[in-house]
């Protein structure tokens, strides 16, 4: 496949997409540090449309610890790399003077109550400078004409994908948001960019994450209560990880269910929500419960 077109400057990517005119634009959000969970986006993006954005953009307003910030891989010559072989059109890899020329923007985005709970309670004012810098996207990738524009985001992110199709609607972003779904390693760890940071007994332990929500999925498919507090248990057994929530939630509005999770046999659908730190590493993965047609 040819290699995609680098850009770096805001200028330079509006007139490379002013060259198609009347082209579909699928665009890929990215911190860079690409995986297969990456790939899958880039995939889905290829198939829809006519040119593919991939943005890498390590944004400093969505992190609340200097130290992650500072550790955060950059891998910019891997990454060209892994695009090359999966249809990317255009990477917008832009330096944080370009995003933000006159440093901490005046204005930004407000994630609201909804940005305060889950990854939000522990990363204060990350969905804020998330949704700042998406919104920026969304903005800089869109088509010159009415052709179609399409974003594309990970299912492991579900807070951050349900507030992004949140500020698409609210804000009449003319962009449709679509999820593509959690990519995993063979032994069930979500991939994720922060797991290169793993020790081989971190990797190890992280695996428990993925074990407590089979758990559940398992309990749900035999419509048995969730008894989220036994995964609770398997998870706090393992003595790398400190779990920072676990959580049963509506798969519309993540919000939390209203039967009794403890008690009630399982119908219907959910999904269970996970996030904790091993070691140095903060993980978030997230499994759906139930089928539709339950
Ligand atoms: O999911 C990510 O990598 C980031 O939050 C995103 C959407 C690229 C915004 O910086």
């Amino acid at each position: 496949m040819t290699k995609p077109l680098l850009v770096t400057t805001k200028a330079a990517l509006r007139e490379a997409l002013g060259r198609h005119p009347s082209s579909s634009i699928g665009l890929v959000p990215t911190m860079g540090a690409l995986h297969e969970g990456h790939e899958s986006l880039v995939h889905a993006a290829r198939e829809a449309n006519d040119v593919v954005v991939v943005s890498i953009f390590v944004n400093p307003l969505q992190f609340g610890e200097a130290r992650d910030l500072e550790h955060y891989p950059r891998t910019l010559e891997s990454d060209l790399e892994l695009l090359q072989g999966c249809g990317a059109d255009v990477v917008f890899a832009p330096s944080v003077e370009e995003m933000y020329p006159n440093g901490e923007p005046m204005v930004g985005l407000d994630a609201g109550q909804f940005g305060t709970r889950f990854e939000g309670a522990s990363r204060p004012g990350h969905f804020n400078g998330m949704l700042t810098v998406v919104s920026k996207l969304f903005h800089l990738a869109q088509p010159g004409s009415d052709a179609a524009y399409r974003a594309y985001f990970g299912q492991k992110d579900a807070q951050q994908l349900a507030l992004v199709r949140g500020m698409a609607a609210d804000l009449d972003f003319p962009v449709e948001v679509n999820a593509v779904p959690t990519v995993r390693h063979d032994d069930g760890l979500a991939m994720s960019s922060r797991n290169r940071r793993l020790s081989p007994e971190e990797r190890e332990a992280a695996l428990v994450l993925s074990r407590a929500l089979r758990l559940l999925e398992a309990r749900a498919d035999a419509h048995e209560p969730l008894d989220p507090d036994s995964a609770v248990a398997l998870v706090e057994s393992q003595k790398l990880v400190e779990l920072d929530y676990l959580e049963i939630v509506s798969p519309d509005t993540l919000e939390p269910l209203a039967f009794n999770c403890h008690e009630t046999p399982f119908t219907g659908t959910a999904l269970a929500l996970i996030a904790a730190r091993v070691g140095e590493v903060r993980l978030i993965d997230n499994l759906p419960l139930g089928t539709e047609e339950q």
